[in-house]
């Protein structure tokens, strides 16, 4: 081979070389190596213990949930004193609801406050949610005798209210949210069912007060509700002190 040939065979092989190597650092470099994520222990929503004679021995975010009351208690919600007690007429006026909204009493049993909201709701109504056939039966019975064609009696489940998503203006749990056997499940499922900026209005006896004479586990404070509320995705708004022995709590979606 002449002296020029084998320069240019010299010259091809390293250009050749070069511009593989060249070629191989402009790859792209490999994905750094997936960081060791340790799986966290999750919490359990619910907890077990030793059951307060008016308790169930399930615990939800430390608070232990009430037995429920029974349909013999009709005569207890339907007392004479609740307007004394509870300022009712107060609480549903300070409901501020537009005349078309839709509004689920949950855990309505009698209907004490669904028949005195179904006037602010002319053209809505109120669906009466709750889980005892006895209930409903009271509530549709009721509802004949005063001629009220606005309250809707529901069968709902103890983990569902079984309602269609985003239905609801608002909700309402008055006496009733701190029984729920299942109150994660509940507030999913109320989550669901509330349109996007509905709201849940929250009554509950203030356990803060001791001068509020109602057993303890039938009382909630501010900060356990706001607690229970928050972590199911709720935006606490206000707790209006304006009812004699509850909380009027206001959550947002
Ligand atoms: C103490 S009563 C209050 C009734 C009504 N809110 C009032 O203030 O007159 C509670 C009601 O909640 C109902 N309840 C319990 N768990 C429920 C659930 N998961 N869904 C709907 N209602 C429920 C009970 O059946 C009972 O009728």
């Amino acid at each position: 081979m002449r002296p020029l040939g084998v320069l240019v065979l010299v010259l091809g092989v390293t250009g050749g070389i070069f511009y593989w190597t060249t070629r191989a650092a402009e790859k792209p470099a490999p994905p750094p190596p997936a960081p060791q994520v340790t799986e966290q222990p999750k919490q359990p929503a619910y907890t077990e213990g030793t059951a307060s004679p008016d308790g169930i021995g399930k615990f939800f975010h430390g608070r232990e949930i009430s037995q429920v009351m029974g349909h013999p208690g009709i005569g207890w919600l339907e007392r004479d004193e609740r307007e004394q007690e509870e300022a009712p007429t107060r609480a549903i006026k300070a409901l501020e609801l537009p005349k078309d909204a839709v509004i689920a009493d949950i855990g309505a049993g009698s209907g004490y406050y669904a028949f005195r909201i179904s006037p602010q709701v002319p053209d809505g109504k109120v669906i009466a949610v709750d889980i005892q056939p006895e209930m409903l039966t009271f509530l549709k019975d009721r509802a004949k005798q005063l001629s009220i064609t606005n309250v809707e009696p529901h069968l709902g489940t103890i983990d569902d209210l079984k309602l269609p998503d985003a239905s609801l203006d608002a909700a309402l749990l008055v006496d009733a949210y701190h029984e729920f056997s299942h109150p994660a499940e509940m507030l999913a499922s109320m989550h669901r069912a509330l349109k996007p900026g509905g709201r849940v209005f929250l009554l509950e006896f203030r356990a803060e007060d001791p001068r509020v004479p109602i057993k303890p586990l039938h009382k909630m404070t501010e900060a356990q509700a706001r607690l229970e509320f928050e972590a199911a995705g709720f935006r606490f708004i206000s707790n209006r002190r304006q009812l004699p022995w509850q909380h009027f709590m206001v959550f947002g979606k």
